[in-house]
């Protein structure tokens, strides 16, 4: 009895500690779901499922217009987006791309002597016959497709914004005869548009770079067939970038790297972001703020981008890099580093950046001849795999808080943005 009774003592105390382990592990199931399934719709997988596997791309525009605010193209703008569908030229000689390639996007205006500097420079690149380079025009200008049409040395594909301002002479979001100008008042001027935080007008010359930056990279991650598969990274430079021969290997070794010399680093760079400076010589990688001259990430990098569309699109600053310094990277929640080697491969030398001389399109452009010196070191790659990282840590820049130098302040460049972040992720399903 004595034992019997201890027996079932024990067989109770057993299945009160078999249930509690029950339910623990139930417990942990379920919060291993939960947690699992609020990664999944937080993450990019959930882009992955709407647009990567299928890269469900359309060349319907009729519908394209149908389903997204944009604005009424004329046959200039419709014959650009046609012309994007074309494939890469110079296949015939390159067939194929390398199975590690990274993508090359180089962004232009209107500046056919500094593109001729760049091409020259891309053109003794090593291994730049591995990949496919995208150039993406803001505007249509026969001189520049002339030079990118003469690229003899890897696939080479044009894509043109078909919603450029440059594009449209009288109407939005070119400049229409009924916009307010400057800072005109649009009651008593009855005109059209919304001044930015300084009380101006849009500009559509100033406001195009922005507007470009943006469609580019919304269309080259998001809505080409020749890249909406590309897992790896995709690098971006524009036509003022002067490029060194070891860019290419070089950049290749550091997106390799990234994932264990610098987890957090969002971007690789092959300059520092300090414009001015050529890098330290050290023998040490470097981690730092995300830089603008010759950046390169990968599709979850895009990703992470994309989800801030609204920041992008409604921040009140014309310059698409200090709009990402000062809102978008801030609003990741946490420092935002890019890796890069101790020296340059990319040297930026346009006289007129990006934020002046956005007048006459002639009224930036040097007669000299642009006159790098590409040292022997700088020929071939330079970075060891061995090498630590030195993390420049609190440099100074655009920080969060900077209310941004105006030029957006019209709703209608903003809503425009925001389409374009729409544009290549349907909402409603259509059959193939
Ligand atoms: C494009 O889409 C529209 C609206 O959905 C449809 O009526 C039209 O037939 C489509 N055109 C083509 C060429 O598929
Ligand atoms: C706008 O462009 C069209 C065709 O590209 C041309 O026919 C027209 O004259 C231009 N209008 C102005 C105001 O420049
Ligand atoms: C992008 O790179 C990071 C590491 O830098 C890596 O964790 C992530 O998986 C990569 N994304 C893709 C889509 O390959």
């Amino acid at each position: 009895m004595a034992l019997n009774k201890k027996t079932r003592i024990k067989d109770a105390a057993f299945r009160r500690c078999l249930s509690v382990v029950v339910v623990t592990l139930l417990g942990v199931f379920l919060l291993i779901f939960l947690f699992q399934t609020n990664t999944v719709s937080d993450n990019e997988i959930q882009y992955s499922n709407e647009i990567d596997q299928d890269c469900e791309l359309t060349n319907n525009y009729t519908q394209l217009r149908r389903e997204f605010n944009l604005p009424k193209q004329n046959e200039l703008s419709i014959l650009l987006e046609k012309r994007n569908q074309l494939p890469p030229i110079n296949l015939d000689k390159f067939p194929k791309l390398a199975k590690d390639h990274v993508t090359i996007v180089l962004y232009v205006h209107n500046r056919p002597q500094y593109l001729r500097v760049v091409v020259e420079s891309l053109s003794r690149v090593v291994g730049i016959g591995e990949t496919l380079l995208i150039v993406s025009h803001d505007g249509y200008f026969e001189e520049m497709n002339k030079i990118v049409e003469g690229i003899k040395f890897c696939q080479v594909k044009q894509i043109f914004s078909p919603y450029s301002p440059h594009v449209f002479n009288n109407s939005f979001p070119g400049a229409s005869p009924t916009d307010c100008k400057e800072k005109d008042d649009p009651i008593k001027q009855r005109c059209k548009g919304n001044p930015d935080q300084y009380g101006n007008h849009r500009s559509p010359k100033i406001v195009s770079l922005k507007h470009h930056w943006w469609w580019m990279m919304n269309t080259v991650w998001d809505g080409l067939k020749e890249t909406c598969h590309h897992s790896g990274h995709i690098l971006f430079i524009e036509e003022d970038h002067f490029i060194f021969p070891n860019a290419y290997r070089n950049l290749q070794t550091l997106a390799a790297l990234k994932p264990e010399k610098c987890p957090n680093c969002y971007a690789a760079n092959l300059a520092p972001s300090d414009v001015k400076s050529r890098g330290e010589g050290w023998e040490s990688l470097i981690a730092e703020r995300m830089g603008n001259v010759g950046y390169a990430f990968n599709r979850t990098g895009w990703r992470k981008i994309h989800r801030k569309a609204r920041e992008f699109c409604f921040f009140d600053d014309y310059n698409w890099d200090i709009t990402m310094w000062a809102t978008v990277y801030p609003s990741f929640g946490g420092p935002v580093y890019t890796l890069r080697g101790p020296r340059t491969s990319a040297v930026h030398f346009g006289k007129c950046g990006l934020h002046q001389g956005q007048g006459g399109s002639n009224s930036c452009i040097d007669e000299g001849t642009v006159n790098i010196r590409v040292e022997e070191i700088d020929k071939a790659g330079n970075i060891d795999p061995k090498w630590g990282v030195h993390v420049f840590e609190h440099q100074t820049g655009y920080q969060a808080g900077f209310r941004g130098w105006g030029g957006w302040g019209d709703t209608r460049d903003r809503e425009l943005c925001l389409e374009f972040a729409n544009m290549y992720h349907f909402r409603g399903r259509t059959s193939p």
